[in-house]
């Protein structure tokens, strides 16, 4: 690690999604409004779960921590931006720029192992569900999400103390939204092997890991559903796993998509445009999914918003009176 090395240049610059001004707006009111939605449809589900004892479960205890860290994966990398267009200004520090990486890697990664968890998860309910309650006990389901946060973290750790050793030149313009690591690399003026080894290896092991996990939980659970001999009973084990299967599908596929499309034009900047799909609109769709497919979240929802409205009848009335 060289320290004093990028003293002298101690900002980069987020060249966001297009220089044009006219559309430095709509960019702004866009973005503003999925931002809101994403953090108001998570929080609504942390609250359901919370709030209502029936949702009480390891599955809905994940989705929570799900929705915890998709709230915080689009705070990181959303919220800077809309501050820059509001601002006029592309700058963002030095200091900032690590800080945006190590969060953002930390949620994307804490993301990627709730899902394989998730996954897990339903392959105990449905492949034994007599032993499930005794198999995914509180300290089980804690321990899970215990080893996802320390692995995310000890990762985004190792990634971002690593760019700390790089020295970045005179172009230190990034063509991206955010501060994303290989955007950052590129403009390293040394030997950037070590970093993008890294880059690579961790990027293929903790996205192909539980990406691996993810594929034996669901093949054991088709395997099992195929053993069911009623309709109505296939059609039951099958609908306690469809949401989080139609999330896995959104995950991987807007990823595998967005590599490919970067892989294929070698624009950075439609490389920014694509990666829209995972920093933003993903994390929103997924309190979608769950709660329009899901009546226990609907009937917890509802609660919420019934408690609200009561709440603020009663602070009414109560102001009324003399
Ligand atoms: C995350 O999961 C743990 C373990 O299941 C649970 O105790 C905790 O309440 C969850 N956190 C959130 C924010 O839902």
């Amino acid at each position: 690690m060289v320290p004093g090395n990028h003293t002298q240049n101690s900002e980069f610059f987020l060249q966001g999604l297009s220089e044009e001004p006219e559309l430095q707006s709509l960019i702004f009111g866009l973005f503003l409004s999925m931002y809101l939605i994403t953090v108001l449809g998570n929080l609504l589900i942390i609250l359901a779960v919370s709030s209502d004892s029936c949702l009480h479960t390891p599955m809905y205890f994940f989705l929570s921590n799900l929705s915890f860290a998709d709230i915080c994966f689009t705070t990181t990398t959303i919220l800077k931006m809309l501050v820059n267009i509001q601002t006029q200004s592309k700058a963002i520090t030095y200091e900032g720029c690590i800080s945006q990486m190590y969060f953002y890697i930390h949620f994307a990664v804490l993301d990627d192992f709730l899902l394989a968890v998730m996954a897990y998860d339903r392959f105990v309910a449905i492949c034994h569900p007599l032993h499930y309650t005794v198999i995914m006990n509180p300290q089980l389901s804690g321990l899970l999400v215990l080893v996802s946060w320390i692995i995310s973290a000890l990762n985004s750790l190792l990634e971002s103390l690593m760019i700390l050793r790089l020295s970045f030149c005179t172009n230190l313009e990034i063509p991206h939204f955010f501060c994303e690591i290989q955007q950052v690399v590129r403009l390293a003026c040394c030997d950037t092997f070590l970093n993008d080894t890294l880059i690579y290896f961790t990027g293929v092991l903790l996205a192909g890991g539980p990406l691996a996990g993810i594929l034996y939980s669901y093949s054991k659970i088709v395997f099992s559903i195929h053993g069911i001999a009623s309709a109505q009973g296939k059609y039951k084990a099958f609908s306690t796993c469809a949401s989080h299967l139609l999330v896995v599908s959104l995950y991987y596929c807007t990823g595998i998509g967005v590599s490919l499309s970067s892989s294929a034009t070698h624009s950075s900047r439609s490389y920014a445009t694509a990666s829209v799909m995972y920093t933003v609109v993903t994390p929103m769709l997924n309190p979608f999914i769950y709660s329009l497919r899901n009546k226990d979240i609907k009937r917890a929802l509802k609660r919420v918003v019934l408690m609200a409205v009561i709440k603020r009848e009663i602070v009414l009335s109560l102001k009324k009176c003399p």
